[in-house]
């Protein structure tokens, strides 16, 4: 390699950013079932402002469409964010096998959805796009839910406070539930 090849400044383009859902002008569409508000499960959460019937599309997940090499380094840099502050910890959502949403923008208020055991709404991919559809009627001033579908490897990282009947203890995905039941009462027989 010569000397100039050292001194030369790369000329390859930085790609602009895709953002999902986002109208001709950048704006957010507006979606009139939902507000957001403090919750009692954490921080912020999202919440119904006018009854839903069961089977509507709530809320559309909105952000920037990124590659999964992209999706893990900024997962893991909200997840240190969230150790130091009190934040929600990582607004990404996997679209693909390729390709996440990083929803981590003001404008996406779909974020603030917390997970609960007993949700009233799923994620849904609906050609390209993730929607919360409503699993039930949801009542005004309900807060709007969804399974966060989490894996049981990480489940101790998880603690869950969705103050549901049946909820598990922890955010885990509902296929992984007896798995995480059985785990759990082999680790009390231990510990007695
Ligand atoms: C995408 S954020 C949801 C919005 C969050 N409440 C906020 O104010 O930013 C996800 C984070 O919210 C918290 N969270 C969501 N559902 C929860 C639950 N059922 N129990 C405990 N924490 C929950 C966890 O810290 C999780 O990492
Ligand atoms: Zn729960």
């Amino acid at each position: 390699m010569g000397k100039d090849s050292k001194t030369k400044k790369s000329t390859k383009k930085k790609k602009a950013p895709v953002y999902l859902g986002l109208d001709e002008n950048g704006e957010p569409p507006e979606f009139p079932y939902v507000r957001t508000s403090e919750s009692a499960i954490h921080n912020r959460g999202l919440f119904a402002a006018s009854d839903i019937p069961e089977g509507e599309y709530v809320i559309q997940y909105l952000g920037e469409l990124i590659k999964k090499k992209e999706s893990t380094r900024r997962a893991n840099s909200q997840h240190e964010r969230s150790l130091e502050e009190d934040v929600g910890a990582v607004y990404i959502f996997e679209l693909d096998e390729k390709t996440d949403i990083d929803g981590n923008f003001e404008w996406n208020i779909a974020r603030l959805a917390n997970h609960s055991c007993s949700p009233n709404c799923e994620a849904q991919n609906v050609e390209g796009e993730i929607w919360l559809v409503s699993l039930t009627d949801i009542n005004e001033g309900d807060e709007i839910t969804f399974d966060y579908g989490y894996a049981l490897e990480h489940w101790k990282e998880h603690p869950c406070l969705c103050g549901s009947e049946n909820c598990v203890g922890h955010i885990v995905r509902k296929e992984d539930w007896d798995k995480l039941k059985k785990l759990k009462k082999r680790r009390k027989k231990k510990a007695s």
